[in-house]
């Protein structure tokens, strides 16, 4: 029997894209995805619920990896390598659906793994998603040139609007993040994050299987879901846009990001899944550049065309970190991996795509105004 990949959540924006990468390498894949509404809903789909953009040469398993016998049942079809994205995805929307979030994405990676410790199965080799947030603040430096981890910003400096990150009264400059940076996950998302990387690298040396997990930068680019609003900052401006409202931006929009194509995170998976080194060990996955929201949404509405400038509320949403952007020197020596795409004409073609679907709903403002019910807005 030849190799046969497995990808948990492979209808979802990062696997769909995945599937495609490794099926036009020759590879067999099966995609296992419960099709949550969120995520789906605003996409073109088959009568079973299918996106319409899901490879057709993938096999499809539509079932919850939290329903008995999912994913063992799965991994009876002689699956050779997994790559575990299933997840919910939304750093505000976690801190309010608590026990949803940690089921879907703690409890889910110990069903997997409990799976894989039975012994009965083929698989040779595991990659999973793991997330930038599981950081907090991203890695800065002094102003006599020592490298900082420090902890989240106080409640009152945030509420004095005071954005920037100090250490003994003395300013630090945001540098590119290294994966030795002490991880302070600040929202449940971000704790399930490093429960699920820590999870499966450490059940995966116990079992004698490489693992890696990717710590994924902000990944954007075409099947993002666009009426979803709870993540994806470049899929919810353009929502915003499309239907002439700004963008909304928290704090004053001069935090910096990490903002990584699509097709670039989904080469980092293939690479890292077909090769065939031993390891159990997390890398970044990001374009290594820094862009600012405010310059996100800007390069957005020029191209789309709007003249509308993003909306600053000067307000912080509780669990945001200030700055964080990729160090990506650990998989480019680790896996010989570099990004390759350029963020002006990844932006360009996004809005291509997005100009060829129906116009999103947006439920940004919605979204706002629950945050500040639960008091999540300072
Ligand atoms: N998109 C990003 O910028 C980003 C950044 C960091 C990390 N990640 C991680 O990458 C992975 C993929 O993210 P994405 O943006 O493609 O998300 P997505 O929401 O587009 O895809 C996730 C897919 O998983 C499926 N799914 C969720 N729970 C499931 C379950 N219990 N059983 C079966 N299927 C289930 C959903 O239906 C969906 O198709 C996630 O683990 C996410 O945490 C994404």
């Amino acid at each position: 029997m030849g190799d046969h990949f497995l990808i948990t959540g492979g209808a979802g924006f990062i696997g769909s894209h995945l599937t495609d990468t490794l099926i036009a390498a020759g590879h067999r894949v099966t995609v296992l995805d419960c099709l949550l509404e969120q995520v789906h809903a605003g996409a073109e789909r088959d009568a079973e619920g299918w996106p319409l953009y899901l490879n057709p040469r993938a096999g499809r398993i539509k079932g919850d990896l939290l329903d008995d016998g999912v994913f063992e049942n799965a991994l009876g079809q002689g699956i050779t390598h997994l790559i575990h994205l299933a997840a919910s995805v939304g750093v505000g929307q976690s801190m309010t659906n608590i026990v949803d979030y940690t089921r879907n994405n703690t409890m889910a990676a110990a069903i997997i793994l409990q799976a894989l410790s039975h012994g009965h199965h083929t698989v040779r080799r595991v990659a999973v998603a793991s997330s930038m947030s599981i950081y907090g603040e991203g890695e800065y430096r002094t102003p006599g040139g020592a490298m900082a981890a420090p902890a989240m910003r106080s409640l009152d400096d945030l509420r004095r609007h005071h954005w920037e990150l100090e250490q003994a009264g003395e300013a630090l400059a945001p540098m590119p993040t290294r994966e030795s940076k002490p991880l302070m996950p600040a929202s449940i998302y971000a704790i399930n994050k490093r429960d699920h990387e820590e999870m499966f690298l450490s059940v995966g040396r116990a079992l004698g299987i490489p693992t890696i997990a990717l710590r994924l930068f902000n990944a954007y680019g075409s099947r993002q879901a666009l009426s979803n609003p709870y993540t994806g900052v470049a899929a919810i401006f353009i929502s915003r846009l499309l239907n002439d409202q700004p963008p909304l931006v928290f704090e004053d929009g001069r935090q910096m990001r990490d903002f990584v194509h699509v097709g670039d995170v989904a080469d980092a998976f293939a690479t890292v899944i077909t090769s065939d080194s031993e390891v159990w060990d997390a890398y970044n996955v990001g374009s290594g550049k820094a862009i600012s929201v405010n310059d996100m949404a800007h390069s957005l509405a020029r191209l789309l065309r709007k003249n509308l400038a993003p909306q600053v509320l000067d307000k912080y949403r509780v669990g945001d970190i200030r700055h964080c952007f990729a160090d990506t020197s650990k998989l480019q020596q680790g896996f010989g991996f570099r990004p390759r795409r350029d963020f002006d004409r990844g932006m360009e073609e996004l809005v291509e795509w997005v100009s060829s679907q129906a116009r999103p709903s947006d439920r940004a403002g919605d979204c706002f105004k629950e945050l500040e019910r639960s008091r999540l807005v300072v």
